[in-house]
Protein backbone atom coordinates (compact mmCIF):
# COMPACT_ATOMS: atom_id res chain seq x y z
CA UNK A 1 0.00 0.00 0.00
CA UNK A 2 1.25 3.57 -1.00
CA UNK A 3 2.07 5.55 2.24
CA UNK A 4 -0.23 8.09 2.58
CA UNK A 5 0.08 11.93 1.76
CA UNK A 6 0.83 14.25 4.57
CA UNK A 7 0.19 17.91 5.06
CA UNK A 8 2.57 19.85 7.42
CA UNK A 9 1.13 23.19 8.32
CA UNK A 10 2.87 25.94 9.75
CA UNK A 11 0.54 28.24 11.55
CA UNK A 12 -1.37 25.17 11.57
CA UNK A 13 -3.42 26.35 15.12
CA UNK A 14 -4.38 30.02 13.11
CA UNK A 15 -7.85 31.30 12.19
CA UNK A 16 -6.93 30.36 7.95
CA UNK A 17 -4.53 27.17 8.83
CA UNK A 18 -7.05 25.50 11.16
CA UNK A 19 -9.37 25.68 7.86
CA UNK A 20 -6.76 24.35 5.72
CA UNK A 21 -6.29 21.72 7.74
CA UNK A 22 -9.78 20.10 7.47
CA UNK A 23 -10.03 19.87 3.78
CA UNK A 24 -6.37 18.35 3.80
CA UNK A 25 -8.37 15.79 6.36
CA UNK A 26 -11.15 15.57 4.11
CA UNK A 27 -8.95 14.22 1.40
CA UNK A 28 -7.41 11.67 3.57
CA UNK A 29 -4.02 13.42 4.35
CA UNK A 30 -1.84 13.20 7.50
CA UNK A 31 -2.05 16.47 8.87
CA UNK A 32 0.61 18.11 11.45
CA UNK A 33 -0.29 21.70 12.60
CA UNK A 34 3.20 22.98 13.55
CA UNK A 35 2.31 26.03 15.62
CA UNK A 36 3.96 28.15 18.03
CA UNK A 37 0.76 29.47 19.61
CA UNK A 38 1.84 32.98 19.50
CA UNK A 39 -0.24 36.07 20.46
CA UNK A 40 -0.26 39.31 18.88
CA UNK A 41 -1.77 41.39 21.18
CA UNK A 42 -2.41 42.28 24.10
CA UNK A 43 -4.50 39.27 25.09
CA UNK A 44 -8.30 39.48 26.27
CA UNK A 45 -9.09 36.65 28.53
CA UNK A 46 -12.29 36.29 27.32
CA UNK A 47 -11.35 35.52 23.72
CA UNK A 48 -8.14 34.15 22.72
CA UNK A 49 -8.56 30.76 24.62
CA UNK A 50 -12.43 29.70 23.76
CA UNK A 51 -11.44 30.54 19.79
CA UNK A 52 -8.82 28.63 19.82
CA UNK A 53 -10.31 25.61 21.45
CA UNK A 54 -12.97 25.68 19.29
CA UNK A 55 -11.18 25.89 16.13
CA UNK A 56 -9.47 22.79 16.94
CA UNK A 57 -12.07 21.02 19.01
CA UNK A 58 -13.96 18.82 16.16
CA UNK A 59 -10.00 18.03 14.26
CA UNK A 60 -8.20 17.28 17.47
CA UNK A 61 -8.15 13.47 17.42
CA UNK A 62 -7.49 13.42 13.52
CA UNK A 63 -4.78 15.83 13.64
CA UNK A 64 -1.15 15.86 15.21
CA UNK A 65 -0.52 19.25 16.83
CA UNK A 66 3.09 20.23 17.28
CA UNK A 67 4.51 23.16 19.54
CA UNK A 68 7.20 24.02 17.57
CA UNK A 69 8.12 27.66 16.21
CA UNK A 70 9.98 27.89 12.48
CA UNK A 71 12.14 30.50 14.54
CA UNK A 72 13.91 27.04 15.68
CA UNK A 73 15.72 25.59 12.35
CA UNK A 74 17.05 22.43 14.52
CA UNK A 75 13.60 21.39 15.81
CA UNK A 76 12.16 22.38 12.16
CA UNK A 77 14.87 20.25 10.94
CA UNK A 78 14.04 17.30 13.10
CA UNK A 79 10.45 17.51 12.99
CA UNK A 80 10.53 17.83 8.80
CA UNK A 81 12.87 14.89 8.67
CA UNK A 82 11.16 12.93 10.88
CA UNK A 83 7.42 13.80 9.07
CA UNK A 84 8.94 14.00 5.25
CA UNK A 85 5.64 16.21 4.12
CA UNK A 86 4.26 15.87 1.09
CA UNK A 87 3.15 19.74 1.43
CA UNK A 88 4.24 21.92 3.33
CA UNK A 89 1.50 25.25 3.83
CA UNK A 90 3.75 27.98 5.51
CA UNK A 91 1.67 30.02 7.16
CA UNK A 92 3.14 31.07 10.22
CA UNK A 93 3.97 34.62 10.45
CA UNK A 94 2.64 37.78 11.72
CA UNK A 95 -0.23 38.54 10.15
CA UNK A 96 -0.98 41.58 11.44
CA UNK A 97 0.55 45.63 9.18
CA UNK A 98 -0.68 47.82 12.30
CA UNK A 99 1.56 45.30 14.81
CA UNK A 100 4.28 45.01 12.35
CA UNK A 101 4.72 49.30 12.62
CA UNK A 102 5.92 49.14 16.39
CA UNK A 103 6.87 45.56 16.32
CA UNK A 104 9.67 45.38 13.16
CA UNK A 105 12.40 43.07 14.66
CA UNK A 106 9.49 40.42 15.14
CA UNK A 107 7.86 40.80 11.88
CA UNK A 108 11.17 40.50 10.08
CA UNK A 109 12.01 37.44 11.85
CA UNK A 110 8.24 36.22 11.74
CA UNK A 111 7.48 36.64 8.05
CA UNK A 112 11.33 36.20 7.25
CA UNK A 113 13.60 34.50 8.57
CA UNK A 114 10.76 31.79 9.79
CA UNK A 115 10.68 31.44 5.51
CA UNK A 116 14.64 31.06 5.28
CA UNK A 117 14.95 28.28 7.40
CA UNK A 118 11.89 26.80 6.17
CA UNK A 119 13.96 27.13 2.46
CA UNK A 120 17.26 26.16 3.52
CA UNK A 121 16.25 23.28 5.20
CA UNK A 122 13.94 22.04 2.10
CA UNK A 123 17.54 22.79 0.01
CA UNK A 124 19.37 20.81 2.34
CA UNK A 125 16.91 17.71 2.28
CA UNK A 126 16.82 18.09 -1.49
CA UNK A 127 13.23 16.98 -0.68
CA UNK A 128 10.30 16.90 -3.62
CA UNK A 129 7.93 18.66 -1.16
CA UNK A 130 5.37 21.17 -2.25
CA UNK A 131 5.89 24.91 -0.46
CA UNK A 132 2.88 26.92 -0.20
CA UNK A 133 4.23 29.94 0.89
CA UNK A 134 1.07 32.44 2.27
CA UNK A 135 1.91 35.88 1.10
CA UNK A 136 -1.10 39.01 1.19
CA UNK A 137 -2.52 41.26 -0.73
CA UNK A 138 -0.25 43.91 1.01
CA UNK A 139 2.31 43.77 -1.26
CA UNK A 140 0.38 45.43 -4.21
CA UNK A 141 0.26 48.49 -2.27
CA UNK A 142 -2.18 51.59 -3.45
CA UNK A 143 -4.18 49.67 -6.38
CA UNK A 144 -3.32 51.33 -9.51
CA UNK A 145 -6.61 49.83 -11.54
CA UNK A 146 -9.71 48.45 -9.74
CA UNK A 147 -8.50 44.87 -10.17
CA UNK A 148 -5.35 43.90 -9.31
CA UNK A 149 -3.90 40.76 -11.21
CA UNK A 150 -1.02 38.77 -9.85
CA UNK A 151 1.94 39.49 -12.39
CA UNK A 152 0.74 42.88 -14.15
CA UNK A 153 -0.13 44.73 -11.75
CA UNK A 154 2.91 46.50 -9.88
CA UNK A 155 3.90 45.28 -6.65
CA UNK A 156 4.69 48.61 -4.81
CA UNK A 157 4.13 47.75 -0.78
CA UNK A 158 3.08 50.61 1.50
CA UNK A 159 3.83 49.44 5.07
CA UNK A 160 6.23 46.99 6.43
CA UNK A 161 4.17 43.97 6.19
CA UNK A 162 3.54 44.14 2.72
CA UNK A 163 7.55 44.96 2.21
CA UNK A 164 8.41 41.90 4.02
CA UNK A 165 5.66 39.71 2.85
CA UNK A 166 6.82 40.92 -0.75
CA UNK A 167 10.44 40.09 -0.04
CA UNK A 168 9.62 36.60 1.29
CA UNK A 169 7.63 36.11 -2.33
CA UNK A 170 11.28 36.77 -4.58
CA UNK A 171 13.04 34.79 -1.60
CA UNK A 172 10.77 31.73 -2.24
CA UNK A 173 10.84 32.06 -6.00
CA UNK A 174 14.67 32.14 -6.11
CA UNK A 175 15.21 29.46 -4.14
CA UNK A 176 12.50 27.36 -5.87
CA UNK A 177 14.39 28.44 -9.05
CA UNK A 178 17.52 27.55 -7.91
CA UNK A 179 17.31 24.56 -5.80
CA UNK A 180 14.43 22.80 -7.67
CA UNK A 181 11.82 23.48 -4.80
CA UNK A 182 8.27 22.95 -5.89
CA UNK A 183 6.59 26.20 -4.70
CA UNK A 184 2.96 28.00 -5.00
CA UNK A 185 2.78 31.58 -3.61
CA UNK A 186 -1.15 32.60 -2.60
CA UNK A 187 -2.28 36.05 -1.73
CA UNK A 188 -5.15 36.10 0.57
CA UNK A 189 -6.75 39.71 1.65
CA UNK A 190 -9.69 40.32 4.42
CA UNK A 191 -10.48 36.99 5.94
CA UNK A 192 -12.96 37.37 8.02
CA UNK A 193 -14.91 34.30 9.92
CA UNK A 194 -15.45 32.46 13.35
CA UNK A 195 -12.41 32.35 15.32
CA UNK A 196 -10.44 34.73 14.04
CA UNK A 197 -8.64 36.38 17.20
CA UNK A 198 -6.77 39.08 15.38
CA UNK A 199 -9.54 42.09 15.50
CA UNK A 200 -9.61 42.38 11.67
CA UNK A 201 -12.87 45.20 11.00
CA UNK A 202 -15.58 42.68 10.36
CA UNK A 203 -14.46 40.81 13.78
CA UNK A 204 -14.30 44.62 15.60
CA UNK A 205 -17.49 45.79 13.81
CA UNK A 206 -20.13 42.94 14.73
CA UNK A 207 -18.61 42.42 18.48
CA UNK A 208 -19.21 46.22 18.96
CA UNK A 209 -22.74 45.78 17.17
CA UNK A 210 -23.42 43.04 19.26
CA UNK A 211 -22.21 44.69 22.71
CA UNK A 212 -24.29 47.53 21.70
CA UNK A 213 -20.99 49.78 20.91
CA UNK A 214 -20.45 52.00 18.23
CA UNK A 215 -18.56 50.79 15.22
CA UNK A 216 -15.48 53.17 15.25
CA UNK A 217 -14.82 53.61 11.37
CA UNK A 218 -11.74 54.59 9.85
CA UNK A 219 -12.28 57.15 6.84
CA UNK A 220 -15.40 58.13 5.19
CA UNK A 221 -16.57 54.18 4.07
CA UNK A 222 -15.70 54.69 0.94
CA UNK A 223 -12.66 52.26 2.09
CA UNK A 224 -12.57 49.24 -0.49
CA UNK A 225 -12.14 45.35 0.65
CA UNK A 226 -12.08 42.24 -1.05
CA UNK A 227 -13.49 40.23 2.22
CA UNK A 228 -12.85 36.48 1.41
CA UNK A 229 -14.98 34.06 3.79
CA UNK A 230 -12.37 31.67 5.72
CA UNK A 231 -13.67 29.07 3.77
CA UNK A 232 -13.38 30.32 0.86
CA UNK A 233 -9.54 31.35 1.70
CA UNK A 234 -8.37 27.83 2.48
CA UNK A 235 -10.93 26.15 -0.27
CA UNK A 236 -8.18 27.94 -2.23
CA UNK A 237 -5.41 27.33 -0.20
CA UNK A 238 -6.03 23.72 -0.41
CA UNK A 239 -6.07 23.88 -4.25
CA UNK A 240 -2.93 25.83 -4.76
CA UNK A 241 -1.45 22.43 -2.45
CA UNK A 242 -2.03 20.07 -4.16
CA UNK A 243 -2.68 21.08 -8.06
CA UNK A 244 0.23 20.05 -10.06
CA UNK A 245 -0.36 22.70 -12.62
CA UNK A 246 0.42 25.66 -10.20
CA UNK A 247 3.99 24.99 -9.56
CA UNK A 248 5.88 28.27 -9.19
CA UNK A 249 2.99 30.31 -10.03
CA UNK A 250 1.55 33.20 -7.95
CA UNK A 251 -2.07 33.11 -6.87
CA UNK A 252 -4.43 35.45 -5.82
CA UNK A 253 -7.37 33.75 -3.51
CA UNK A 254 -10.03 35.99 -2.31
CA UNK A 255 -13.59 36.64 -3.59
CA UNK A 256 -12.82 38.70 -6.41
CA UNK A 257 -14.94 41.08 -5.80
CA UNK A 258 -13.94 44.32 -3.66
CA UNK A 259 -16.67 46.09 -1.28
CA UNK A 260 -16.87 49.32 0.70
CA UNK A 261 -16.97 49.60 4.48
CA UNK A 262 -20.15 51.40 4.24
CA UNK A 263 -21.45 48.29 2.50
CA UNK A 264 -20.01 46.00 5.15
CA UNK A 265 -22.09 48.74 7.77
CA UNK A 266 -25.28 47.73 6.06
CA UNK A 267 -25.21 44.39 5.73
CA UNK A 268 -24.66 44.23 10.02
CA UNK A 269 -27.51 46.79 10.68
CA UNK A 270 -29.79 43.58 8.69
CA UNK A 271 -28.98 41.62 11.66
CA UNK A 272 -28.04 44.38 14.29
CA UNK A 273 -30.86 47.31 13.34
CA UNK A 274 -29.58 50.71 14.76
CA UNK A 275 -25.87 50.15 15.07
CA UNK A 276 -24.13 53.59 15.14
CA UNK A 277 -21.31 54.65 13.43
CA UNK A 278 -17.99 56.83 14.75
CA UNK A 279 -15.52 58.13 12.58
CA UNK A 280 -12.04 58.80 12.88
CA UNK A 281 -9.17 59.09 10.61
CA UNK A 282 -8.39 56.44 8.38
CA UNK A 283 -4.36 54.54 9.15
CA UNK A 284 -1.91 56.21 6.43
CA UNK A 285 -0.15 52.99 6.24
CA UNK A 286 -3.22 51.11 4.69
CA UNK A 287 -3.18 50.98 0.83
CA UNK A 288 -6.09 51.92 -1.53
CA UNK A 289 -7.45 48.50 -2.55
CA UNK A 290 -10.08 47.33 -4.61
CA UNK A 291 -10.94 43.64 -5.72
CA UNK A 292 -7.81 40.98 -6.52
CA UNK A 293 -8.33 39.18 -10.21
CA UNK A 294 -8.99 35.44 -9.31
CA UNK A 295 -9.53 34.44 -12.84
CA UNK A 296 -5.93 32.49 -12.81
CA UNK A 297 -6.98 30.77 -9.50
CA UNK A 298 -10.41 29.93 -11.16
CA UNK A 299 -8.47 28.45 -14.49
CA UNK A 300 -5.91 26.66 -13.18
CA UNK A 301 -7.11 25.89 -9.64
CA UNK A 302 -10.51 25.35 -10.56
CA UNK A 303 -11.34 27.66 -7.65
CA UNK A 304 -15.03 29.04 -7.04
CA UNK A 305 -15.66 30.68 -4.20
CA UNK A 306 -18.98 30.24 -2.33
CA UNK A 307 -20.30 32.61 0.27
CA UNK A 308 -21.13 36.05 -0.65
CA UNK A 309 -20.22 39.49 2.30
CA UNK A 310 -23.90 38.95 2.87
CA UNK A 311 -24.16 35.24 3.79
CA UNK A 312 -20.38 35.27 5.62
CA UNK A 313 -21.29 38.39 7.75
CA UNK A 314 -25.07 36.39 8.46
CA UNK A 315 -22.62 32.96 9.64
CA UNK A 316 -20.19 35.18 11.92
CA UNK A 317 -23.19 37.20 13.34
CA UNK A 318 -25.02 33.61 14.15
CA UNK A 319 -21.11 32.35 14.99
CA UNK A 320 -20.55 35.35 17.73
CA UNK A 321 -24.13 35.01 18.73
CA UNK A 322 -23.84 31.79 20.42
CA UNK A 323 -20.54 31.91 21.00
CA UNK A 324 -19.85 35.00 22.98
CA UNK A 325 -16.14 35.50 22.41
N1 LIG B 1 -6.26 36.94 7.91
C1 LIG B 1 -6.04 37.68 6.84
O1 LIG B 1 -6.86 38.54 6.47
C2 LIG B 1 -4.79 37.46 6.03
C3 LIG B 1 -4.66 38.18 4.83
C4 LIG B 1 -3.49 37.99 4.07
C5 LIG B 1 -2.52 37.11 4.49
N2 LIG B 1 -2.68 36.43 5.67
C6 LIG B 1 -1.62 35.52 6.09
O2 LIG B 1 -2.18 34.25 6.41
C7 LIG B 1 -1.40 33.63 7.44
C8 LIG B 1 -2.29 33.17 8.58
O3 LIG B 1 -2.98 34.30 9.12
P1 LIG B 1 -4.16 34.14 10.16
O4 LIG B 1 -5.13 35.21 9.87
O5 LIG B 1 -4.64 32.72 10.21
O6 LIG B 1 -3.43 34.53 11.51
P2 LIG B 1 -3.38 33.76 12.93
O7 LIG B 1 -2.67 34.69 13.87
O8 LIG B 1 -4.73 33.30 13.34
O9 LIG B 1 -2.48 32.51 12.63
C9 LIG B 1 -1.08 32.55 12.58
C10 LIG B 1 -0.59 31.33 13.33
O10 LIG B 1 0.82 31.26 13.16
C11 LIG B 1 1.40 30.88 14.39
N3 LIG B 1 2.79 31.33 14.38
C12 LIG B 1 3.24 32.59 14.30
N4 LIG B 1 4.58 32.62 14.29
C13 LIG B 1 5.01 31.33 14.34
C14 LIG B 1 6.26 30.71 14.33
N5 LIG B 1 7.38 31.43 14.25
N6 LIG B 1 6.31 29.36 14.38
C15 LIG B 1 5.19 28.62 14.43
N7 LIG B 1 3.95 29.16 14.46
C16 LIG B 1 3.85 30.50 14.41
C17 LIG B 1 0.53 31.57 15.43
O11 LIG B 1 0.64 30.95 16.71
C18 LIG B 1 -0.86 31.40 14.82
O12 LIG B 1 -1.50 30.21 15.26
C19 LIG B 1 -0.31 34.63 7.82
O13 LIG B 1 0.85 34.33 7.12
C20 LIG B 1 -0.90 35.95 7.35
O14 LIG B 1 0.10 36.92 7.09
C21 LIG B 1 -3.79 36.59 6.43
Amino acid sequence: MSKKMRALITGGAGFIGSQVARHFLRAGYGVYLYDSFVIYSVPDPASVQPNFAFRLKDIFPSIHLIRGSTLHKDFLRRTLTEIAPDVIVHMAAMPLPAIAIDYTEEAFQSILNSTLNILEIMRDAQTQARLVYISSSMVYGDFQTPEADEDEHPKNPKDIYGAFKLAGEVVVSTYGRNYGIDFVTCRPSAVYGPTDTNQRVIQKFIQAALHDKPLVLDGDGSMQLDFTYVEDTALAIYLAATTPAASGKVYNVTRGESRSLKDLIEIIRKHVPHTTVVHREAPKYMPVRGSLSIARARRDLGYEPRVSLEEGVRLYVEHLRNNPY
